[in-house]
């Protein structure tokens, strides 16, 4: 006979599991060790979540290669204002042009940038104008950048995916409407904000630290406060708040680039965290170099609540995934957005081993035994 408190506990454990349905990922899931045994560094990832991700973020249909030729005739030779494409012949620039419009914008079509019955050598769109920035910015990003994007690389579809205007691109964010006015002020954060995975972590983490470089630190490399602590409770707030973007973003939890026993160490951190370590310099570089000089050039609609323009942040490229597009090089089929196009920018330091808690990363042994 099933007595009266067994009935009682089943329908306490079906009402908790029905209360806790909507919080919770479904098992099981995938997890793999990426660090030292006994550190607790797993990734986790729920092949629900994931499989889905990588079956949509394919990448579009390779256009014929242009010929190869012996002495070819260079676009800069036949046409009049290319600045940046003229190493190309003109039989890649076509294939080029083609490329970038069926990335960018497949519905408007050449004319999103050029204006019908107009020399196509006129620089009257804005659309034109930033597309050159961007031509710039893609062949910086796949010589200057091999620290990060590796022989894989970007193309205008890593970002762009079909739109002229990326999906995910981040403004300077102003925060919801209080009814308090300034006695509601929230000072940045609790809003369950999605740009932070909807914590109530300060909803712009981005402007202190992916246009300006201030330091990502939350542990102070001094034992007794003596002023020197570079990391106050907002940088720490900032900090966590850029780091679920990263982790939300990637689709990779905390543990698959820290030892969560010391956030800071990068000895004990996986190849991930240095990755991701170049990653911020790169995305700070994209919005300081490319993306915030072009301002003036956008009309006011495409402006944020701020005045600002729309920005890169890891989200921009990774869509939900540890690699974009899952990894898929498109650069080892269009060579022609990855020529210089100047001298490579200086590269950053390599990471290389160091002390504990370094503001610089170090090199990272943490393979998994
Ligand atoms: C997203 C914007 C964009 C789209 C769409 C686009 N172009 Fe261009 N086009 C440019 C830019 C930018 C340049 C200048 C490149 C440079 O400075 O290296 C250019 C230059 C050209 C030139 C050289 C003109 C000259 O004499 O200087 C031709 C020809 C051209 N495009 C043809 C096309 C064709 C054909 C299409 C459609 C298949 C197309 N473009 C679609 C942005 C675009
Ligand atoms: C790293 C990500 C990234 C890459 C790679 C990239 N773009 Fe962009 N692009 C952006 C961002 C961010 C904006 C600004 C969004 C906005 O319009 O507010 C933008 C805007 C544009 C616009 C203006 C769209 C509009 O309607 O306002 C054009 C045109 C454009 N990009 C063309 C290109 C071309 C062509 C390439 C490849 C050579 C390219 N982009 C590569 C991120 C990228
Ligand atoms: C893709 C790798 C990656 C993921 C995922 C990640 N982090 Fe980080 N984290 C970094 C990097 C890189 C830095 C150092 C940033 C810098 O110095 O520019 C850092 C710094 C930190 C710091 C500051 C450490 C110090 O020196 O004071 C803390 C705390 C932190 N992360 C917590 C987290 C938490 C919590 C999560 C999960 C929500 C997370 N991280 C997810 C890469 C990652
Ligand atoms: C311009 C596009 C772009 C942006 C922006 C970008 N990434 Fe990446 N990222 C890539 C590409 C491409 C790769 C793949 C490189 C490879 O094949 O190893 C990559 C790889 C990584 C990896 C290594 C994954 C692995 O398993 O080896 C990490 C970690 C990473 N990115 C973190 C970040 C973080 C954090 C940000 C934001 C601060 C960011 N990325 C912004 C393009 C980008």
């Amino acid at each position: 006979m099933i007595s009266l408190n067994r009935i009682h506990g089943l329908a306490v454990l079906s009402a908790a599991s029905l209360l806790l349905a909507g919080c919770w990922e479904r098992p099981p899931v995938d997890s793999k060790q990426v660090g030292y045994r006994g550190t607790g560094m797993v990734d986790i990832k729920n092949p629900r979540i994931v499989g889905p991700r990588i079956a949509e973020q394919t990448v579009p249909e390779v256009i014929p290669a242009a010929p190869p030729e012996e002495a070819p005739i260079l676009a800069s030779q036949v046409y009049e204002n290319v600045q940046v494409l003229g190493d190309l012949s003109v039989a890649e620039f076509a294939r080029a042009m083609v490329a970038l419009t069926a990335w960018v914008s497949p519905e408007q079509s050449c004319l999103y940038c050029h204006v019908e019955g107009e020399s196509m050598a006129a620089d009257t769109l804005y659309t034109k104008v930033v597309a050159r920035r961007m031509l710039q910015m893609n062949r910086d990003l796949n010589t200057g950048w091999t620290s990060h994007v590796k022989e894989t690389g970007v193309t205008c579809y890593t970002c762009h995916r079909g739109q002229p205007v990326p999906a995910e691109i981040w403004f300077a964010d102003p925060g919801p409407k209080t009814a308090m006015g300034a006695a509601g002020n929230r000072f940045g954060q609790n809003a369950a904000a999605e740009s932070v995975a909807l914590a109530s972590l300060p909803y712009d983490p981005f402007t202190p630290f992916l246009l300006q470089d201030q330091n990502i630190r939350v542990g102070s490399l001094q034992a007794l406060p003596d002023g020197s602590n570079p990391a106050g409770t907002k940088t720490a707030e900032w900090t966590y708040g850029l780091m679920m973007h990263m982790s939300d973003s990637l689709g990779l939890n905390c543990t698959g680039c820290h030892q969560s026993r010391f956030f800071g160490i990068w000895e004990e951190s996986t190849p991930q965290r240095v990755s991701a370590w170049h990653g911020i310099r790169m995305a700070r570089t994209l919005n300081v170099e490319y993306i915030e000089p072009l301002t003036p050039v956008f009309p006011e609609n495409r402006l944020g609540p701020l005045g600002d323009v729309g920005k890169v942040y890891c989200a921009t490229c990774h869509q939900g995934l540890q690699k974009p597009l899952n990894g898929v090089s498109m650069l080892k089929d269009y060579p022609e957005f990855g020529k210089p196009w100047r001298e490579p920018l200086p590269r950053l330091v390599a990471p290389e081993t160091g002390t504990e808690a370094a503001a610089e990363p170090v090199a990272t042994t943490a393979a998994a035994q």
